[in-house]
């Protein structure tokens, strides 16, 4: 498929066309194929049941999808479909395990982070270390903003029971060596869990070969439905991991005494009804992304930042911030305009970017500034509107001029 096949699956671009819309802010959601729309519109035309509940042909028609969705999603991170928890999203599968471990932390026990996480990584942990007495030390972050095994040696004692990192940062775009982080987490026998909220959607994910303990997505920032995530992990530590949801549909039984015995994962974690259509969705997404190809996907979405970044370092009213990094996410800030107005300057000329903090609140402190814009690109985006992209930089530095234009 060529680029201009790909933009047609996207009803978004098509229902768009008239007019100039420009979408540069896909690390925040992305666009949803047209099969994906169908995929949940079939569940709700001709299969609507509850599942692992009714004794009835729609409901064995809804099971069979759901059961379908899981395995789809394991073959997409090359897991086993009894380690592929559904959830509502990353910061619901983060939250899950930060609260799940719980039981098997201690006073003075250390959580490692950096200051490029994403409040769902970090903010669950805060709330253990108070609940427990257990301690947030940050891991010192390069000059690109990776953490390298150097420093995360550095950062390691005896205490570290958790390294908690993202695969891939949301302000910065920087890809963390995460093979080699996990093995130095384990070598000191703490556990290492992946955010992979910015990786999944561009990159082959192999929680095998990566040989994390936990890897969390999610699912409407992999072009399927917002309101579905994924939680992996590996099947002896899910079978520790404490629900922190209960309900029906994850107990085998209870009695009034207060005895409760739960399913086994990952039916463990997933009380009431589950968001049926959105993992059906989901698994049509990752179809559509195995089909198009996570190599081709990483390989175009570097191309066009390298393009971005070659164009943007010619414009003097410019300061970009990760010119280095080599996913689809451009942090920059035009001279002397705050990030929002800036944002605001786009808007007018149909480009949707991100400007602020980006939920990601101690970054800034790193970089220097307050906030920044931030472009982030997918598969579908192309070389010309990066060159319009670039027009409307060159506005910026006159940008009341350009905004009251
Ligand atoms: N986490 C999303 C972002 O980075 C919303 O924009």
């Amino acid at each position: 498929m060529n680029i201009e096949e790909i933009r047609k699956l996207f009803p978004m671009i098509t229902n768009n066309s008239q007019k100039k819309l420009v979408y540069f802010d896909n690390a925040a959601t992305t666009f949803k194929p047209q099969c994906v729309i169908d995929k949940e519109v079939e569940y709700y035309t001709f299969y609507c049941a509850n599942t692992h509940r009714g004794d009835y042909d729609i409901a064995y028609q809804a099971d069979t999808h759901y059961d379908e969705a899981r395995k789809i999603v394991a073959k997409f991170i090359n897991a086993t479909k009894k380690e592929v928890v559904f959830t509502s999203g990353d910061s619901m599968s983060l939250n899950l395990i930060a609260f799940g471990l719980i039981h098997l932390l201690k006073k003075d026990d250390e959580i490692l982070v950096s200051v490029l996480e994403h409040a769902s990584c970090l903010l669950p942990w805060y709330k253990v270390c108070d609940i427990v007495g257990c301690k947030i030390k940050f891991i010192e972050v390069d000059e690109n903003g990776n953490i390298t095994p150097e420093n995360l040696k550095k950062a390691m004692t005896n205490k570290t029971k958790i390294v908690s990192l993202a695969h891939v940062g949301n302000v910065l775009g920087n890809v963390n060596d995460v093979k080699a982080l996990a093995k130095i987490a384990h070598e000191n026998n703490a556990l290492f869990i992946c955010d992979g909220a910015q990786s999944a959607p561009h990159m082959k994910i192999d929680v095998k070969e990566l040989d994390v303990d936990f890897f969390t997505f999610s699912g409407h920032k992999c072009y399927g439905p917002t309101g579905i995530g994924v939680l992996y992990g590996k099947y002896e530590l899910l079978e520790k991991l404490e629900p922190y949801q209960l309900g029906g549909g994850m107990n085998a039984s209870f009695d009034m005494c207060g005895n409760v015995k739960y399913l086994y994962p990952p039916e463990k974690f997933e009380a009431g009804t589950q968001n049926i259509a959105g993992a059906i969705g989901l698994a049509r997404a990752l179809e559509f992304l195995l089909d198009i190809g996570m190599d081709n996907i990483y390989q175009y979405e570097n191309e066009l930042k390298k393009y971005c970044v070659s164009k943007m370092k010619e414009l003097d009213n410019v300061e970009l911030y990760n010119s280095n990094t080599p996913t689809g996410i451009v942090a920059f800030n035009i001279k002397g305009v705050f990030a929002q107005d800036g944002a605001s300057l786009f808007n007018r000329y149909g480009i949707c970017v991100r400007s602020g903090e980006h939920c990601a609140k101690l970054i800034h402190n790193f970089l220097g500034v307050d906030q920044t814009i931030r472009a982030s690109f997918c598969f579908y985006n192309t070389k010309e509107e990066i060159d319009y992209f670039i027009e409307i930089c060159k506005k910026g530095g006159d940008f009341l001029d350009a905004f009251f234009a």
